[in-house]
């Protein structure tokens, strides 16, 4: 448990938040108004809660709501910590350990990424499968117990990921499948490693999600991924990635995914 965690919860616990939430989503980049679905919603600014991303990158409202979408309870976090911000791989490691002290088990992540696949346009949701970590960094690096051996095998919840398609057909919502890979960031990458990393046998590159997914596996979560592409990688058909056009397909994209998501909470595992 990180040290910020009692402090965290106090705060959570004082605005009204006393049943637990199971199931918790973070909300990448332009992405965030999905919290606006929440009902009987408590919207906690990160600024108020201890270890939460402080910072901030444009695109992100750093909240905390806590609310009911499709009759379930969920913990939303819009915006994230990236490693890229401060050079830290456990920047979000004190909000992670707060969801787990809340009763989150099920961690959704979501990200706007590059698509390296042909056929896959931007606007186009992918359920990550798998991921190559490409930064060679680790954020259970400094973790002195032998729990920082985390296996990676279906990191990806295989029933999760079942369900995110059951979800995807019944809500009329097109979504593929691929390997993420990731790269610390920020700026983007280079046409040369975006021909690497297809070589490689990723489908999609981006600049978070792999750290969260391997804190969630330390503490036993399980965790299921969507990524919305909102453009080709660098160099493919010329494109030139830029935050501004992530931003902007990313919020296009966006009703979509509102829609999976909502579809995703209405459905239960077959596991
Ligand atoms: N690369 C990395 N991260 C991204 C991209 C990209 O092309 N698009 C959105 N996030």
């Amino acid at each position: 448990m990180s040290d910020h965690t009692p402090a965290a919860l106090k705060v959570i616990r004082a605005r009204g938040v006393l049943a637990p939430a199971t199931t918790a989503i973070i909300l990448g980049t332009g992405l965030g108004p999905l919290a606006d679905e929440a009902q009987n919603a408590i919207a906690i600014p990160f600024a108020d809660l201890p270890g939460f991303p402080q910072s901030g990158v444009s695109g992100h409202a750093g909240r905390l709501v806590i609310g009911d979408i499709a009759g379930v309870r969920v913990a939303l976090l819009q915006g994230r910590a990236h490693y890229y911000e401060r050079g830290d791989a456990r920047a979000m490691a004190a909000p992670l350990d707060t969801l787990a002290a809340l009763g989150v088990t099920t961690l959704i992540l979501t990200n706007a990424c590059g698509g390296l696949r042909e056929d896959w346009p931007p606007g186009s949701l992918v359920a990550l499968s798998d991921h190559i970590n490409y930064s060679g960094m680790d954020p259970l690096i400094g973790v002195a117990a032998d729990t920082r051996f985390v296996s990676m095998t279906n990191a990806y919840d295989p029933a999760l990921r079942a369900r995110m398609h059951r979800a995807a057909r019944a809500a009329g919502v097109p979504l593929h499948e691929g390997v993420y890979m990731w790269f610390s960031g920020p700026s983007f990458e280079t046409p040369a490693e975006i021909c690497m990393a297809r070589i490689l046998g990723a489908d999609l590159v981006g600049m978070s999600t792999v750290p969260e997914v391997i804190l969630a596996r330390h503490l036993g979560m399980r965790v299921a991924a969507v990524s919305m592409i909102t453009n080709f990688g660098a160099g493919m058909h010329g494109a030139s990635p830029s935050h501004g056009e992530t931003k902007e397909v990313a919020a296009q994209g966006g009703i979509a995914l509102k829609a999976l998501i909502r579809a995703f909470l209405g459905t239960h595992d077959d596991a």
